[in-house]
This record gives C-alpha cells, structure tokens and sequence, in this order.
C-alpha cells in the first residue's frame, strides 16, 4: 500500500510517499529556514505564504517516482495554524482528486516512527515498529521535548515533557543571545565539538562538523555549571505528570543571559567554553530523564526522534544510558530527523485515525496531544 504524505505544520514544505510504512519511495523537503533567518525564528505569515507558493511543486515532485497512490495522509496538528492549513487543505483536495482515503496524523506521533523509515537502498536490518513494543518514546523538536510510552505500536501515553521552552528552543534562543545565527541547534553542536577538540577558530564551520566529541567529556573549571532545569514536585504546571520525567528548560535561558551580562566572553573560544557546558546542561538533563523513565519499566526499545536528536552529545549520552539500561536505542537516519513528509506516510499506515470520511471532516488542531482516538 502506498501512501502519499504532506506535511507543512512549521518551516517545512514536505512531500513523500512510503510503501506499506517503511518503504521511502520519494521523499521532498523544501525548507524555509533562509527565509526566517532574518528575524532570528519562525514567522507565521511568513511561513504560511512560503507553503502556499511551494505546496503544489513539491508535491508534484514527490508523484514525480510514478507510483500509483492508495491514501493521502497530512499532518493536522500540532503546529501553526495557518501552516497546518495550507497541507490540509491540499491533502483534501488531492484525496478527493485521485478518489482515495485521507488520513489525519499527528506530527508529534510522526517523529517517532522516523527510526523505521528505511530507503530502497538500505534498512534491511531495520527492526519492525511492532517488534519493538513496549517502547519508550523521546520526541526532542524545536517545538517539543516529550517522552511517551508506547504500549502497542500506535497507542501513545504521554509520561513526561517541558513545561515551557523545548530543548531546540533553548538551544535556538542561546545561539541568539551569543549572536551565532538560526537555527541555534547545530552551530552550538558544532562550537560545542570544536570547544572540547581544542580548537581555537570557530570560523570554518566544514571543518567542525568534520570533527568527532571525545569520549571523555566533562564540564569542569572554569566552565559555567548551569541548572538541571528540574521542575520543582507539586508545580502546578506538571497537570499530573511526574516531576521526575519533566523537564523546564526556561531558568537555563535565564542563567545563560545573567552569566553573558556579568562576564561577557572575551573571544571564540570562551563563547564555545559557554555554549559547551549549555549543552551538557541541557542534554544531560535529557538523558537524566530517559534513564529514570526507563527504569520504571521494561521496555524493548527506546525510540528517539525529532531535529535535536541530530546533536552529536545528545547521540552519545543516549546511547550510554540505553547501553546502561540494556535497550536498544533506535535513532532516525539524520535525513528524517528533523520535519519531512516520509514520517507522515508511513505512520498513517499503521495509525489510521482520523481515517477517510472522519478526516475530511477534520480542522487543524494547532494544540494536538498525542495519544488521541486511534
Ligand atoms: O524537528 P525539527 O526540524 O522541527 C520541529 O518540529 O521543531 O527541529 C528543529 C529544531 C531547531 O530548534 C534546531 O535548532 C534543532 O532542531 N536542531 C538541533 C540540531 N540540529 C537541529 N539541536 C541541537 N543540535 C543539533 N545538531
Ligand atoms: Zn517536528
């Protein structure tokens, strides 16, 4: 069964189509990212426009593989409206053109089918998604940091998550108050490498990413220790959710913003120095919370996705505290890490909820949970 995706729920214009869930046949992603650079983070209308000139080609670029079509699946939410809408919108009309079924799905859900994404070329080894359950889901995003459990492949509970920035956001929002560019996430990876390679110029951004993490990281003097970002137990914001599986990354912000004002980095190298213990901070905190939701119960696997599972340290220490916990980590190609349309055609073939006459009744829901009627 093949199943054409859309996805335009941010800064990303996407298109794939993925045969029986797993099998990428064509997958196109067209992002904005220069065009929100300016205003250092996503604008809505700008974002909205971008998709409404770029959905039809990108779509046709994605049928361009010649594959017949069985159903139309499109992200509804979470996200920004007026994004949301422009995918729905054309996912309908294409649905109803071709006379095949629509499927809603949930983008937050979709980060996490990403590990069983597998190219023609590749993923023979690739474990099944039903394989794998009881699994524990990490979905790290610009716009997310969640952990949920899967009991069954397709039923999500929400354990923990952030009660205010998401981890890309924290990293975004650092990059921009050390003036080093959006998207912050990866130029802080890669200061954040070249800091604890020794490196004294951060100017060639080919030749840090070309650059491995040690093995033996460690913040030490005169490295700033920035908070754990634990949320205090009671907090009225947890709404029920275990203190110890939530993270709140805001006063981790705030820490950064009062080091940079009392003691301004002097050159490069000690704006790395700070970005690199900002990054321990926050993805040992990560990791922290994985480890204590893994040690509640046994699970088959930990499956990890979203456009900070890209970060070189976040990798390694979530491939320690699997390897310490005795799970397998499952992690997404780096090509479906961050937003595309593949992980929206291949959940749908699992996960068919809203389905058919349901979902061309469906709006966008900006606030989805995951989790909903499956
Ligand atoms: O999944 P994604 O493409 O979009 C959302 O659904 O939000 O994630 C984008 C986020 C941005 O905040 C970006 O800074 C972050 O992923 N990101 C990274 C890295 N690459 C992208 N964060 C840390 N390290 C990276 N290497
Ligand atoms: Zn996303």
């Amino acid at each position: 069964m093949n199943i054409l995706g859309i996805e335009t729920s941010c800064d990303e214009t996407a298109c794939a189509i993925v045969q029986d869930g797993r099998r990428v046949l064509s997958s196109v992603v067209y992002t904005q990212i220069p065009l929100h650079q300016p205003w250092g983070g996503v604008v809505p209308e700008v974002a909205s426009r971008a998709h409404v000139e770029k959905i039809s080609g990108i779509v046709r670029e994605a049928m361009g593989c010649g594959e017949p079509i069985d159903a139309v699946a499109v992200t509804y939410g979470p996200g920004l409206a007026s994004s949301l809408l422009v995918g729905l919108n054309a996912a309908k009309g294409l649905a109803m053109a071709l006379g095949v079924p629509l499927i809603g799905v949930n983008h937050i859900e979709a980060h996490l089918h990403t590990p069983f994404l597998v190219d023609s070329s590749d993923g023979a080894n690739a474990p099944a998604p039903e394989d794998v359950v009881p699994a524990l889901g990490l979905v790290v995003s610009g716009g997310h940091t969640t952990w949920l459990e899967m009991p069954r492949y397709g039923e999500y509970k929400i354990l923990g998550q952030t009660l205010d920035d998401a981890a890309g956001e924290a990293f975004d929002k650092a990059a921009k108050l050390l003036g080093l560019g959006y998207p912050g996430g990866p130029v802080i990876d890669r200061w954040a490498k070249g800091y604890w390679n020794g490196v004294e110029d951060f100017s060639r951004a080919d030749a840090l990413k070309a650059l491995a993490y040690p093995p033996d990281v460690k913040v030490h003097d005169p490295m700033p220790r920035f908070p754990s970002g634990r949320p205090r137990a009671g907090t009225a914001a947890l709404a029920g959710l275990d203190a110890e599986l939530c993270v709140s990354f805001s006063g981790l912000k705030t820490a950064l913003l009062y080091h940079v004002k009392k003691q301004p980095p002097r050159d490069d190298r000690e704006k790395a120095m700070l970005v690199a213990a900002y990054q321990e901070a926050i993805v040992g905190t990560l990791a922290d919370r994985t480890r204590t939701a893994l040690s509640r119960r046994d699970y088959r696997a930990l499956v990890v996705g979203g456009g900070v599972s890209l970060n070189g340290r976040l990798r390694m220490k979530l491939a320690e505290v699997a390897a310490e916990m005795r799970v397998p980590l499952l992690l997404a190609a780096p090509k479906y890490c961050g937003d595309n349309a593949a992980m929206i055609a291949g959940l749908a073939f699992y996960r068919r909820s809203p389905f058919g006459d349901a979902a061309m009744l469906v709006d966008v829901d900006p606030t989805l949970q995951p989790g909903g009627a499956g």
